[in-house]
């Protein structure tokens, strides 16, 4: 019997791949896709930030079937969801908390980045697609944030999409372009819905995909910063690389179990995260003709919302919050260091990259602050550390003792 399946199974499967190279993309992206034996758990990310994105996928689409996106249904539909559907305050707490534990999950992935040089050759494009994804994550967490019609979501919007009429001449009419009309209306409300429901989420999944399959061209770093593929055995296995799976699967599986542990810790207990997660003032319907009393983005905004209000002139605010965003792109050529793990590099870059870190967990509480007295003069020092770190770059990793590089990874 039980060989008779067997046999009906493999013929199943010769069959597919005679059509479509199923166990040929199986071999080569799992069972023998080697990575190196070393990883720890900042390694982990990647996968959980793949988990995050299917939960939000998944949970989107099930409070799909009953949001209404148009100014008059849209916060009463929230509701509705929140109290009438069935189980619809578990799918709404999941994918609301799912948005904060996807950028929870992508800093630390790209901290890890900027530890163990993952930007560095030859990874350079797998970073800038990661980039990419980044800018289109913020993209889609500043349009779902306009869908409960919140008075927060819709000041939030009010205040990011004004931004545009910094720009001279043109800006106004490229505000307006967005809003599609004079202001945020239930027209802007329905464009955001568009791109924040498949716009933005299907290009997300293709540039993650473009994003592995990058990785996997060129093989996965490693915590010392050394290329596994440089030392194989007879039959051209990594001699220090293991097969992702069942090896690196079944590690996963762990650091997937344990963050569905706190993450359903935070959903059944602290949904809202004191104000942090789903913020007070989006408790109450959008009302043009009066704005919260502190306009703040959600938490993982907020360190580019501090440099923007560290600046008095309102046009160089907003170019100097683009280039916070955007300066980590140029991580590849800013670091001039040959080692790649910060394991091995000098005093120089373990300092400069724990002052950056405090300063973009700084800037981050800043900016929910109200932008007065000692809270600017903070921001701006911020500001200063943080635009330093890049921009001194070439000239500090390029004086760097390092210590030597293992030839084979160590732990
Ligand atoms: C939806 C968001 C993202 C997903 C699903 C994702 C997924 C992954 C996965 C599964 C890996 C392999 C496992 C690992 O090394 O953790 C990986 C590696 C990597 N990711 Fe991402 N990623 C995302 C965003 C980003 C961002 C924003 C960046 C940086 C700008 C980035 C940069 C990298 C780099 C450089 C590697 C290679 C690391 C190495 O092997 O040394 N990723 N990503």
């Amino acid at each position: 019997m039980g060989g008779r399946v067997n046999r009906r199974f493999g013929a199943l499967v010769a069959w597919i791949d005679a059509r479509f190279p199923m166990t040929k993309l199986i071999r080569e992206h799992a069972t023998e896709y080697y990575a190196a034996k070393n990883f720890n758990f900042w390694y982990g990310f990647g996968v959980l930030a793949t988990v995050v994105l299917v939960l939000q996928i998944v949970t989107g689409i099930f409070l799909t079937m009953n949001y209404k996106p148009s100014a008059e249904e849209a916060f009463a539909s929230v509701e509705y969801i929140m109290r009438d559907v069935d189980w619809g305050w578990l799918i709404r707490y999941l994918h609301s908390t799912g948005a904060s534990a996807f950028f929870i999950v992508v800093y630390l992935h790209m901290f890890r980045g900027f530890m163990y040089g993952s930007y560095k050759r030859p990874r350079e494009l797998v970073w800038l697609i990661g980039m990419f994804i980044y800018l289109c994550l913020m993209a889609e967490a500043f349009f779902g944030y306009l869908l409960p019609w919140g008075n927060m979501s819709y000041w939030g919007a009010q205040v990011i999409v004004s931004l545009f009429g910094a720009v001279p001449v043109v800006g106004e009419g490229i505000a307006e372009w967005i809003r599609g009309d004079f202001y945020i209306s239930d027209i802007t409300l329905n464009r955001f819905f568009a791109f924040h429901v498949i716009a933005v989420p299907l290009i997300l999944v293709i540039l993650v995909v473009v994003h592995i399959m990058a990785l996997h061209e060129v093989g996965s770093g490693n915590p010392d910063g050394i290329e596994i593929k440089e030392h194989k055995d007879a039959s051209g296995k990594p001699l220090d690389g293991v097969a992702f799976h069942p090896y690196h699967t079944s590690k996963d599986l762990v650091i997937i179990i344990v963050f569905f542990i706190i993450f359903s810790a935070v959903v059944f207990f602290a949904p809202d995260m004191g104000g942090y997660f789903l913020e007070h003032a989006n408790f109450e319907p959008a009302n043009p003709l009066q704005t919260p009393e502190h306009i703040a983005p959600v938490w993982y905004f907020t360190p580019f919302y501090a440099i923007l209000r560290a600046v008095p002139d309102k046009l160089f605010g907003v170019v100097l919050m683009g280039a916070a965003v955007l300066l980590p792109v140029f991580m590849p050529w800013l670091d001039r260091c040959r080692v790649k793990s910060v394991r091995y590099r000098s005093w120089v870059y373990k300092t400069a990259l724990t002052i950056f870190a405090v300063s973009f967990l700084a800037l981050g509480y800043l900016g929910l602050q109200p932008a007065t007295g000692l809270y600017t003069t903070f921001s701006r020092i911020f500001s200063v550390l943080y635009f330093g770190f890049f921009i001194l770059m070439p000239f500090y990793t390029s004086l760097e003792k390092t210590k030597p590089v293992p030839i084979r990874v160590t732990k």
